[in-house]
């Protein structure tokens, strides 16, 4: 059985679903979205205002997804990701960043991309340090940064840097 993974950035509603169906069986997505009805409202949402999601396959079937959101003065917020828990630590998330990154670069070489982390999620902050973004504390979260050329780091209040 090939562990290859495929990542592809959604385009239509048939990719939609495999998400979805991703997202109905986390148990770990934002805490707001409890029940499986909201988690599918949180995916759908995000496709419906223009997030670029990424989905990764595995032998065709979905075991992780990210999605990323741009903001004003060309910064991507990872808005979310998820690797299932059977295809965790075999770098589905990783590589789900990496096509995220290379695909924000066709935009621009001098944006940023961050995440914000619960301070307690080992397994998010391990994904990010791999990756070599710059993490911060930022209020109780941690805020992964990764800056593309020479663009300037983000300006955070004094007293919430480590
Ligand atoms: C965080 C999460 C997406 C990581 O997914 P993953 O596919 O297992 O991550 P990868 O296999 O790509 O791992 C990337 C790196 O982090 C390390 N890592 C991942 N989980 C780890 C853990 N629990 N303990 C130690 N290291 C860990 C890997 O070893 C790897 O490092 P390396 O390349 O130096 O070996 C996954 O655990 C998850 O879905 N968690 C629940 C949802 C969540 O918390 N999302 C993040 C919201 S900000």
């Amino acid at each position: 059985m090939s562990l290859e993974v495929l990542i592809t950035r959604i385009k239509n509603e048939e990719d939609l679903k495999k998400v979805v169906s991703l997202a109905r069986e986390d148990r770990d997505i934002i805490l707001s979205y409890r029940n499986e009805d909201q988690k599918e409202q949180f995916i759908t949402e995000q496709y419906d205002t223009h997030s670029d999601i990424f989905l990764a396959e595995q032998n065709q079937k979905p075991v992780g997804y990210a999605v990323i959101n741009p903001e004003p003065n060309e910064l991507y917020k990872v808005e979310y990701i998820y690797t299932n828990p059977e295809s965790r630590k075999s770098s589905v998330a990783k590589k789900l960043l990496i096509e995220a990154m290379s695909h924000i670069r066709t935009y621009s070489d001098q944006s940023e991309v961050y995440a914000v982390i619960g301070f307690h999620n080992r397994s998010s902050r391990k994904l990010f340090e791999s990756l070599g973004f710059t993490m911060r504390k930022h209020g109780s979260h941690i805020r992964a940064t990764k800056n593309f050329g020479d663009r300037k780091e983000t300006t955070l209040p004094r007293d919430s840097l480590w």
